[in-house]
């Protein structure tokens, strides 16, 4: 049987891949997991009560925007977040969003930019579902490097002017995964004025937008309001999956221009899966309630704190300004994994697993992901196996 030649060259998922590297190892001690970006932080109070509560929901078919009273919460909380006021009909509600960011990509990039086929800019490394979703449309790739030498964000104004003319959509990722990196207003309003430019669409990816240092990370929303873009240009991605803790309740949202996301919806309702009718319900209320978002904030900058205090005096230490990853130069992502695994039983990612080879080169091989989801005592002491077993004790 024949196979679509377009994913033929995909690689396996990184953590299959990860498997496939340690696992015929014994661990070298307890074994201590800082690979998956799953937050381990207590889930809210209120969403067993509300669930049950809302039983009934799945014997009927959900509504498949959301329902007017999660959008109505949606767009609240942007207000208070961003700045911004969008109407509920500038929203849809996402089941997660990686979800999102697939099929907002099949609902809006043409089928040819500027004649030819179209360009889907991305980081490198980056977010895999990006890579996938360019490939699915029939757009090339184009994977630009974000590394130490950029701030950890992609220079997409370095692109040729041929490449930018083609594009159809440029993902960014803000607060990263896997670098940390925070774009600031600067930044994101450059870079809706490169989208005026060469008339293209930003799809912000920021599930990480409440897990931050010291400053709440700007918005894409913001800066499109402060410098007046066109608001087709620019759409976010949101997740109750990091910021409320809770990955496995799927639910998200995308917001943007209302035109956009007209096709955003009339795609799903073809051919998609809202979400069911109690998860909406659950959705509303997280987005509406800020206490647990502070407190499990509360103990990821106390884990950043104990990074930093580890890691002190580390060259190409950086502390991440957001998202729960520490991104640490090691000379091969994968020797040091493995070797970390079978000396400790700490278990990370290799960065080459996020990233791609472009222009001969690979920029996430010289580095390992580290996940900062476990309790602070877990964590600290990952950290600090870390630490002695790749830097040498006491770095
Ligand atoms: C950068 C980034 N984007 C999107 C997602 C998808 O998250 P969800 O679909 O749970 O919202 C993740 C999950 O790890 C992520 O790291």
């Amino acid at each position: 049987m024949a196979f679509p030649e377009r994913f033929s060259n995909l690689p396996d998922y990184a953590f299959p891949r990860l498997r496939k590297l340690l696992d015929a190892h014994p661990p070298g001690g307890e074994p201590i997991a800082m690979t998956i970006g799953e937050p381990r932080h207590p889930m809210p109070d209120f969403v067993g009560p509300i669930l049950a509560a809302n039983l009934a929901g799945f014997a009927v078919y959900p509504p498949n925007d959301g329902t007017p009273e999660l959008l109505t919460a949606i767009t609240g909380w942007i207000a208070r977040r961003y700045g911004a006021t969008l109407s509920p009909d500038q929203i849809m509600a996402l089941n997660g969003t990686r979800e999102g960011l697939f099929n907002a990509a099949i609902a809006l990039c043409p089928e040819q930019k500027a004649g030819q086929k179209p360009v889907i800019l991305m980081p490198n490394p980056f977010y895999q579902v990006y890579a996938v979703a360019a490939l699915t449309v029939g757009a090339e790739p184009v994977y630009v490097r974000a590394t130490a030498a950029t701030g950890f964000l992609p220079d997409y104004a370095s692109l040729p002017k041929d490449i930018l003319d083609r594009t159809a959509i440029a993902y960014i990722c803000s607060p990263a995964n896997p670098q940390g990196a925070v774009a600031s207003a600067d930044y994101l309003a450059d870079l809706l004025a490169l989208a005026e430019k060469h008339d293209f669409c930003v799809f912000a990816d920021e599930c990480y937008s409440e897990i931050w240092r010291d400053t709440p990370p700007t918005g894409l929303l913001t800066v499109a309001k402060t410098t007046a873009a066109d608001p087709e240009r620019a759409l976010v991605f949101h997740s109750l999956s990091k910021r409320s803790n809770l990955p496995g309740l799927r639910s998200g949202f995308v917001a943007g221009g209302r035109n956009s996301i007209a096709e955003v919806r009339k795609l799903r309702s073809f051919a998609g899966a809202p979400l069911p009718l109690p998860i909406q319900r659950v959705s509303e209320a997280a987005w509406a309630d800020e206490a647990h978002v502070d407190a499990s904030r509360a103990l990821y900058q106390q884990k950043f704190h104990a990074a930093d205090q580890i890691f002190a005096g580390m060259q190409g230490y950086q502390p991440p300004g957001g998202g729960f990853f520490l991104w640490l130069p090691v000379e091969d992502g994968e020797a040091a994994a493995l070797k970390l695994w079978c000396e400790t039983g700490v278990r990370v990612l290799p960065g080459a697993y996020l990233s791609r080879d472009a222009g001969g080169q690979n920029p996430g091989k010289g580095y390992i992901r580290v996940a900062l989801v476990a309790p602070k005592e877990e964590t600290q002491r990952g950290l600090t196996q870390l630490r002695d077993c790749l830097y040498g004790q006491g770095t």
